[in-house]
């Protein structure tokens, strides 16, 4: 019998992959996506009645107020979507898997390689609603929360992944400064969408790290992408996070994945190596297929 899974955020970067690979990498799924047209997430009632009318037997939490400067300027609609409406979403699938979606944006990124057992330390509203909805999700046994960092991918609007934001301010001609002492291991989205999946079919619970196995400085990941988006010559600048203002950043996210390498069916890429190797092969650079490093 085919069972249900529904994924939220299903219009968001992330959301998009997970349903678009779900006939690759979850066939068994019928996959009931969820955006905020369909359904508004912090309306608890509207959710149950849903929930009750779908009868899910996995939930892939996805959607969320994702942007840190978007958190910062309004706290109370953070709280509400990434804590409250992730815990009332919990609460309704409380029988069953529920994958959350959550950050390396928990840690003060002072440190580095961080593993799951290492303490959190959020510096922003974005970092501490995530890391309160992760404790919330992690009362029931069967839940799993998969940290993530910075995610490449293309999305319908052009308009979510900050490759896509970077590309964007390059051809309308501006000039990016890119910290050569802030630290991140991005992934493509696609590789995220596949270790989610994997996830789920193997019903995984508990805390897990997904992050590349590159620690790269945001000015190295805009060099790494400059032989597939020429429009970023002459536009990206080293600068240094001293500089900085607005939301606090921490500097380094890196991720020990060891924990979720150690379930997953194919090794998880480094980004530059991820670039470099697409670079022989043909499509699409972001497409879901390409996961295999
Ligand atoms: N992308 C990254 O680099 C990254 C890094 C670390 C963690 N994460 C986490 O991974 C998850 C997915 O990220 P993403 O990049 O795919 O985010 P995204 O592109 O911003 O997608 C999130 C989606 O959630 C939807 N949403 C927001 N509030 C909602 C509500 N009240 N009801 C229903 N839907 C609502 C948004 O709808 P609208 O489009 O209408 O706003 C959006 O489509 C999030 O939990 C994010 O915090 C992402």
């Amino acid at each position: 019998m085919t069972r249900c899974v529904v994924v939220t955020g299903a219009a968001g970067l992330i959301g998009q992959y997970v349903v678009r690979s779900a006939t690759r990498w979850a066939p068994g799924w019928e996959v009931r996506s969820l955006s905020r047209a369909d359904l508004d997430l912090t309306n608890q009632g509207a959710v149950e009645q849903v929930w009750q009318a779908l009868n899910p037997s996995a939930v892939i939490h996805c959607a969320a107020l994702s942007r840190t400067k978007d958190c910062e300027r309004d706290p109370h609609l953070a709280r509400r979507i990434n804590v409250e409406a992730t815990t009332h979403l919990a609460c309704c699938s409380a029988g069953i898997p529920f994958v959350f979606l959550s950050s390396g944006e928990v840690f003060d990124g002072q440190a580095g390689w961080y593993r799951e057992t290492d303490d959190p330390n959020p510096v922003n509203v974005y970092g501490q609603t995530k890391l309160e909805a992760e404790q919330r999700v992690l009362q029931n046994p069967r839940h799993t929360v998969v940290r993530i960092v910075l995610t490449a991918g293309t999305s319908l609007n052009g308009d979510r992944s900050f490759v896509e934001d970077m590309s964007r301010a390059a051809t309308s001609g501006k000039a990016m400064t890119l910290y050569g002492d802030e630290f991140r291991c991005p992934l493509p989205a696609g590789v995220i969408a596949r270790a989610v999946w994997e996830l789920v079919n193997r019903e995984a619970s508990g805390l897990y790290h997904l992050g590349g196995r590159d620690r790269l400085s945001r000015w190295e990941i805009g060099q790494a992408l400059l032989a597939w988006y020429p429009e970023l010559q002459g536009h990206l600048i080293e600068g240094a996070s001293t500089d900085h203002t607005g939301a606090p950043r921490p500097p380094d996210l890196s991720l020990n994945c060891e924990k979720i390498q150690a379930l997953l069916s194919f090794p998880i890429p480094g980004f530059r190596e991820w670039l470099q190797d697409r670079m022989q092969q043909e499509g699409d650079l972001w497409d879901y297929e390409s996961t295999l490093a």
